[in-house]
């Protein structure tokens, strides 16, 4: 959909406050899709949502001969035809994760091929460390200016050491292992939750994976997997994100259906601005006047460290807190493109490299632009509390990862609608 297509009108001021679920992780559920791949069954995912990533996801899926079906919630994945094991450069372009394709694929057919993946323009984004992690497993690769081909016949267990605690090639490696022979040990894995849920997924349906959530993955593979149901975990950066606008505007926010311990980098950040957070096994309720304090350094690291995907909506919250917070990005080079944004809505801040230090002050509404998903969200966030009415477009980034974000927002108090724009 065209940027331009359709735009929210938001005016702020409003205090949020009810109860709200969040449903199934968007970054749980597209590698579980990918994992289906290798599953000669039907799976079916419960809680899931219409979210853009997930569609495009399900279109690869069914390019390589699976059915795939939504009803209500449930998502079914029936991959019992996939015969092919190539993804064209319109769908792998459409979302990064396209590149989760390959670990299956060839424990599936032992052979992919991929165009180069697309995603959010936030930073380089390489899959060196997918490509060196099927090497030590015996891909042979071939790459070329536009795809890269994987030949799996001689894929075998052994031990990989990732150079960096990927998340993407964590979760692609222990797919490509799990109906591989014998034993594969991957050090220097990455902890976050969505591979322990995927680990859990995987032995739900047979397999035998353990240590997801240390720095040590041990997968000993098995002859196959079995179909089944399963619920991914929930959202936590859904749920963050309407934390965080609970905590800017005002008011009491409940979010359900997510574990608060996946949470725990960010509840303390918001209790140190002031906002009284209250845990649950899983959900999480954040109360606050709205008047908050400067966070002094958020700093994003891999999991259990503050999560780069909440660090736009927290440096839009300390916009428009009292005095000064330092905002280090450590993930990824080019994700502070909302500060642009925010400046027009009166944002004091200064971006030097990789940290970005912020004044709070009172934000104005302004006509502002979502140039990547959690860059989009954190510029409604910050619309919600400015004064004045905020325009912004760029929805298809937003629609990539929230599902019925302004209906959510809306049975808070929030005041936004979702309107066709006129410039088209
Ligand atoms: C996943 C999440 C994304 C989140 C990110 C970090 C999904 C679908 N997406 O992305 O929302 O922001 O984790 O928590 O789960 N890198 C390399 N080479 C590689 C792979 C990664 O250099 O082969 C670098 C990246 O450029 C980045 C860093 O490692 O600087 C972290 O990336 P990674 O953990 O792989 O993130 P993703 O899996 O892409």
């Amino acid at each position: 959909m065209d940027d331009c297509m359709e735009k929210y009108i938001i005016t702020g001021g409003r205090r949020l406050t009810g109860e709200i679920d969040v449903m199934a992780a968007k970054n749980a559920v597209l590698p579980i899709i990918a994992c289906c791949i290798m599953i000669k069954d039907t799976v079916v995912l419960r809680g899931c949502e219409r979210l853009t990533d997930i569609d495009n996801m399900l279109l690869i899926i069914k390019s390589l001969g699976g059915a795939c079906s939504f009803d209500g919630n449930d998502l079914t994945i029936d991959c019992r035809k996939v015969g092919r094991h190539s993804v064209n450069r319109a769908l792998s372009g459409a979302l990064r994760s396209s590149v989760f394709i390959l670990g299956p694929l060839l424990s599936r057919l032992r052979s992919a091929e991929l165009s180069y993946p697309g995603g959010c323009d936030i930073g380089l984004r390489p899959i060196d460390l997918h490509l060196d992690g099927l090497r030590a497993l015996g891909v042979r690769l071939e790459e070329d200016e536009e795809k890269i081909s994987c030949d799996g016949r001689g894929l075998h267990s052994g031990t990989v050491v990732l150079a960096f605690p990927s998340v993407g090639a964590t979760e692609n490696l222990i797919m490509a292992a799990v109906l591989t022979g014998g034993r594969t040990v991957l050090r220097n894995a990455a902890a976050e939750p969505e591979i322990v849920d995927l680990q859990n997924f995987i032995n739900a349906m047979g397999g035998c994976v353990h240590g997801a959530g240390s720095g040590t993955v041990v997968i000993d593979g098995v002859k196959k997997l079995h179909g089944g149901a399963y619920s991914p975990i929930g959202d936590r950066i859904a749920a963050g994100t309407y934390l965080i606008g609970g905590a800017m505007c005002g008011g009491r926010v409940s979010v359900r259906g997510v574990r608060s311990d996946h949470l725990c980098a960010l509840t303390d950040k918001l209790r140190a601005a002031g906002a009284v957070v209250t845990e649950y096994p899983d959900a999480v309720t954040v109360e606050s006047d709205g008047n908050l304090r400067a966070v002094r350094k958020v700093e994003t690291q891999p999991y259990p460290g503050f999560p780069t995907d909440l660090q736009a909506p927290i440096t839009a919250m300390t916009a428009s807190s009292n005095g000064r917070s330092y905002i280090i990005e450590n993930l990824f080079e080019n994700r502070f493109r909302h500060t642009r944004e925010l400046k027009k809505m009166g944002a004091d801040i200064v971006v030097c490299g990789r940290a970005a230090t912020v004044r709070g002050c009172r934000l104005h509404g302004a006509a502002v632009h979502a140039e990547d998903l959690r860059g989009g969200a954190a510029l409604v966030l910050a619309a919600l509390k400015a004064e004045g009415t905020s325009e912004v477009t760029g929805l298809r980034h937003i629609d990539r990862g929230y599902c019925d974000f302004e209906a959510r927002i809306a049975s808070l108090g929030g005041n936004i609608k979702r309107v066709k724009n006129s410039c088209v």
